[in-house]
């Protein structure tokens, strides 16, 4: 899935907590330690889709809140995790009071705003004065496995890949923070590795959010793709990495 819009997002709900809900799970350990989020800290994850990092800041002991547009990942992300709090809404429409937070966190979910800019000007809107943001995103295409594969889909199609966006470069995620007006303090990457136990789950994966008869004509371009991938105990273990980036507001 490349595009925004929460319905698109709705209608892959379970696919995703089950196939990639997991997958960022890496990048929250630095990525919490550098926004300071500790017992107590409140903190709203944007774009919070099905809740797996919301339900990782409840069990740390923050005071744990979501927001997402998508109203199928926030349904899963409140029964799941029914000691935080989750809205829907955009990152450029928060529903929460200024000041609200002292971190907010948006992990492979700002890509998606309209304007980045704009984005995080409402996020330090809720952002308590001296709060932490931190964001974290695929890095280059050319650092995942994952690329390989959506090249292929792509060329079966004919079609341009997209070019990376610019939060996915090295620096890109600090220059948007240092726009926004907030001190970067931290950053890094971290290996995200993408495991899948079956051809099912493979094709299911890459192909999210595609009908039917989409997933059946491209599952052998898929499969052919991805043989490299093929995990020595079964299923396909796809090597990727994440950027991360923590600022602080003034
Ligand atoms: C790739 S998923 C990532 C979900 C979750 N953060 C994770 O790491 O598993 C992207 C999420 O961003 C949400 N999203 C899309 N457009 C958005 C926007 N404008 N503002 C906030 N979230 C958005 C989608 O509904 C989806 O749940």
């Amino acid at each position: 899935m490349d595009g925004g819009g929460g319905e698109r997002w709705s209608a892959v709900a379970d696919a995703w907590a089950e196939l990639w809900g997991s997958l960022a799970s890496p990048v929250w350990p630095p990525l919490l330690a550098a926004a300071q989020v500790t017992t107590g800290t409140r903190v709203l994850d944007v774009g919070c889709g099905t809740g797996e990092l919301v339900g990782h800041l409840v069990r740390a002991g923050a005071v744990a809140s979501g927001v997402d547009p998508a109203p199928a990942m926030t349904r899963r992300a409140r029964e799941q995790h029914p000691g935080a709090t989750v809205r829907g809404g955009d990152v450029e429409h928060l529903p929460f009071d200024d000041d609200a937070f002292d971190a907010v966190l948006a992990v492979n979910s700002l890509q998606f705003a309209d304007h980045v800019d704009d984005a995080l000007a409402e996020v330090a809107r809720v952002l308590a004065p001296g709060g932490r943001v931190g964001l974290a995103c695929w890095a280059e295409g050319a650092r995942n496995d994952l690329d390989v594969v959506e090249r292929a889909v792509a060329e079966a199609y004919e079609e341009d890949v997209p070019p990376d966006g610019p939060l996915r470069a090295p620096g890109g995620l600090e220059s948007a923070l240092a726009g926004g007006g907030l001190e970067v303090v931290a950053a890094g990457v971290v290996d995200v590795p993408w495991t899948v136990p079956d051809d099912d789950g493979l094709v299911r994966g890459v192909l999210l959010g595609e009908d039917e008869r989409t997933m059946a004509e491209l599952a052998p371009t898929v499969l052919a793709a991805a043989a490299p991938f093929r995990a020595s105990g079964g299923g396909y273990r796809l090597a990727n990495a994440f950027r991360w980036a923590v600022g602080r507001a003034p």
